[in-house]
Parts: C-alpha cells; structure tokens; sequence
C-alpha cells in the first residue's frame, strides 16, 4: 500500500480542521500509521467560504459522488450533519466498499442500528468518536481503556454552549436570554442553538455512549431531555447558597437491570469534580466497577479538537488498511451483543432529591399549604429559604427535598401549579449527588 486516500464531504468548521491535521501533522502521522495519509478530494456545494486553510482547488468538488466513487479513496470522512442527506452518503459509501468516519451524533443516535448492520454487511468499518464531546477520547477510552469495567455510572457535560451559557449566568448573574444573545452575538453559540440549549444535542451524545457501553442500541425518544431556558439568576443564586452550581447533565446509571438515561439541568453539589468544568469545557466523569471514578477532560467542539477526534478514527482505520487487517471489536465494541434494546427505566420511577422554586404569596399559611401537598405525595422536605424579594406581589420560596419519587413529585407540582397562593409555575430541578 503506497498511501491511504481520504475523501472528506463537508467542508465546514469540523472538515477544514480534519484537513488541517492531516496536512499540517502529516510527517507524525506517517510515522504512527507507517504509509502516508492523503486528503484526495474534498466536497462541499459552498465552495467560496474562505476556510482558512490552503487547499489545492483541484481536488475540490460539489459533488459527493466523486468522493463517494473515487477508487483510490479508501475513506470517507462525512461531515455534512443532519440525518437524511448524511445517512444517503454514508450507506452509498458503504455500498462502495468505503470505510468511514463520521461525526453525526443524531444519526448515529437515531439510525445507528441500519448504519452498523451496513457497515458490517459491506464488510467496512465505521469511526464516530468526533461524535461525542469532539476532543476527548471517549468512545475509545470505553471500547478499550476501561473494557473490563462494568460501567455503574457516566454523567457527563456534553454540550459546550449550555456549559459556557450556564457559567456566564453564574459568573456575572445574568439572565439566560441576555447570555444566549450575546453568545450568538460573539459567534459562541448557533443561531438560534435551540439542539444544544434544549438537550437534544447532549441526549444524542448520551445515546451513543450508552450503546457503546451496553453494545446494543437506545431508543432515542426514551432518553428523557429538558433543557436549560428556564433556569433563571435566582435559581443560580438559590443553587449557590446552598452550596451547589447548576449543570447541563447528561446521566447514564446502572440500576442492575434498568438503565437510568437522562439529560436535564440538575443542581451538582461544589464539590464535585463536574461542579468545576466551566465555560465550553465537555467532561465526562466514569464509574466503573473494578476502576473507580475517572474523568475526562476538555474541548467537546471545535475546528481542531473535534479535527483531531476525526483524525484518530482515519489512522486507526489507515493502520489497519496498510496492514490488511481488520478490527478486533466491532464498533460498539461488543462481540457478542444480546438482542434488543438498553432496557430504560420510566422516568416517573426517578428516585432523587429535587430543588423546588415557586412564588409565593407573601401570607399567612402559604408554606404549611405547599408543605401539606409535598407530604401528601410522600415529598420530605430537607431546607426552605425564603426571603422577603417581592416579585410582581409574590415571593420566592425554595425547598429542597429528601429522596423522592418522579411521578409523586410531578402529580405534587401540578396541584401546587394550581393554588391562587401560588403564582406561575413551579421551577423543579433535580439534584446529583
Ligand atoms: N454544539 C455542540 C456543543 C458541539 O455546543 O457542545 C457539537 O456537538
């Protein structure tokens, strides 16, 4: 083999930064894979947009195709997003005898299943750890790293924006639409970044994660997701003065039979080691059996992090070409996966604490009222705060509760939704210890 040949198919922030790896580190990457690793063509329908690398014109196309069917591209790198046009290249690529890369989180967490049934039909190899948290080898740290391990818990901060969103309302108090502006003012955040402030981007990365950890695949519109728009400065006030900070989590624990998979903003106590991963930083903390806790750490998006996540998976599978060999595992890393689905548990059977804020009017017999309801429903009360802050007539008054159960605290929360003491909804939020 005198070289691997790379065809990538889109050419946006991720694409430039996986051309630029494989050009700019291109004499260290010969070394680890043995044979150079050339970019053959490159297609893109935009071909105007300066993209801030140097490219020969003569291997640019807007047609996929000429990627897709180019003999002397052994792997196709899709970088276009979205599920319909990106699943028609990859499949076709497959067709074609072309190995893989990708970094489509919502394809491989909604279609995942018909993708590696092709893959290993045509008898091709996928790559996808630029899927979740860009930099950070994740997928091959639990493929390989920690393979021995029964995972008991993952939780994760797997959307950079939220992540960066949530700092700033933390650092500088401020509401959550003056920071979503400004962040899509400055070029942080996509306009608008509904997927990643409403939970759905970290709900993809977190189905990718569970089925590599369970080998088989989730069923994406059964992983629960809230996202973070309600939270407001009180909220992170409240959260502070009770020692704790308000995080986008992504949770996946083991429950000896049922599988907790959730993504929804949740109260994570100072102390925690996720507790200080601020700004656009991704962090995955891991529990596993025989390991322990393990974090990772760093840049889940981004040009030349998420560049360098697409550039490992291309020289694994370069290794390997250049060798004639194929890959140990699969690529959900299970050799012998069981049949079906990762089993979830109902998200009503949720046992956690829980934060609650409601406005109250500022009377006589509001609390025993709204603690009369919570007992009811089974709903310890651990702390109340409240503080004489008027707010359009009524006042925030915050509990947090001892372990409770899902469905009690949703039936509590909709009749207290419902008392004239009460005004506006009821702000609940979970608690991870
Ligand atoms: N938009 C994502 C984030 C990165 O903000 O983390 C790509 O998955």
């Amino acid at each position: 083999m005198q070289e691997i040949g790379v065809g990538i198919i889109g050419f946006g922030t991720v694409g430039a930064g996986t051309y630029e790896v494989l050009t700019e580190n291109s004499a260290i990457i010969q070394s680890r894979v043995g044979v150079p690793v050339r970019v053959k063509k490159i297609a893109d329908l935009d071909l105007e947009t300066d993209r801030g690398v140097q490219v020969n014109p003569e291997i640019l196309t807007t047609e996929a195709m000429e990627v897709i069917q180019d003999p002397e591209i052994h792997v196709v790198v899709e970088l276009i997003g979205g599920v319909t046009q990106a699943k028609e290249y990859i499949l076709a690529a497959m067709e074609n005898g072309k190995h893989v890369v990708t970094a489509n989180k919502a394809l491989l967490a909604e279609h995942g299943k018909e993708i590696y049934t092709k893959a290993s039909r045509c008898g091709v190899e996928i790559g996808f750890e630029a899927s979740v948290a860009g930099g950070i080898p994740i997928l091959q740290t639990l493929r390989s790293g920690l393979c021995a391990n029964r995972i008991k818990t993952l939780m994760g901060i797997l959307n950079g924006t939220s992540n960066y969103i949530l700092t700033k309302m933390s650092k500088e108090g401020l509401p959550y639409s003056r920071v979503v502006q400004e962040a899509v003012e400055q070029g942080y955040a996509e306009d608008p970044p509904t997927l990643d402030v409403d939970g759905t981007d970290a709900a993809h990365k977190l189905a990718v994660l569970i089925s590599l950890i369970y080998g088989k695949a989730v069923s994406f519109k059964d992983i629960y997701r809230e996202g973070i728009q309600e939270i407001t400065p009180d909220d992170v006030q409240f959260a502070r003065e009770l020692g704790y900070c308000i995080k986008l989590l992504a949770v996946c624990r083991d429950l000896n039979g049922q599988v907790e998979a959730r993504v929804h903003p949740a109260l994570v106590p100072m102390d925690h080691i996720l507790a200080n991963v601020n700004d656009v930083f991704n962090a995955i903390y891991v529990e596993g059996d025989f390991v322990g806790p393990n974090l990772y750490y760093g840049l889940g998006a981004g040009r030349r992090p998420t560049g360098s996540a697409v550039a490992a998976d291309i020289m694994a599978l370069a290794r390997r070409i250049a060798s004639g060999t194929k890959a140990a595992t699969p690529p959900l890393g299970h050799v012998s996966p069981s049949d079906g689905e990762v089993p979830l548990l109902p998200m009503d059977d949720l046992v956690c604490e829980y934060y609650f804020r409601f406005s109250a009017l500022d009377k006589p017999g509001v609390l025993s009222r709204i603690a009369g309801v919570l007992g009811e429903h089974d709903i310890s009360i651990a702390w109340v705060i409240q503080k004489g802050r008027e707010i359009n007539g009524s006042v925030p008054v915050v509990m947090m509760t001892h372990e409770a159960r899902e469905s009690n605290v949703r039936k509590a929360v909709s009749l207290l939704d419902s008392l004239e003491e009460l005004s506006g909804k009821t702000m609940v939020i979970r608690v991870e210890k």
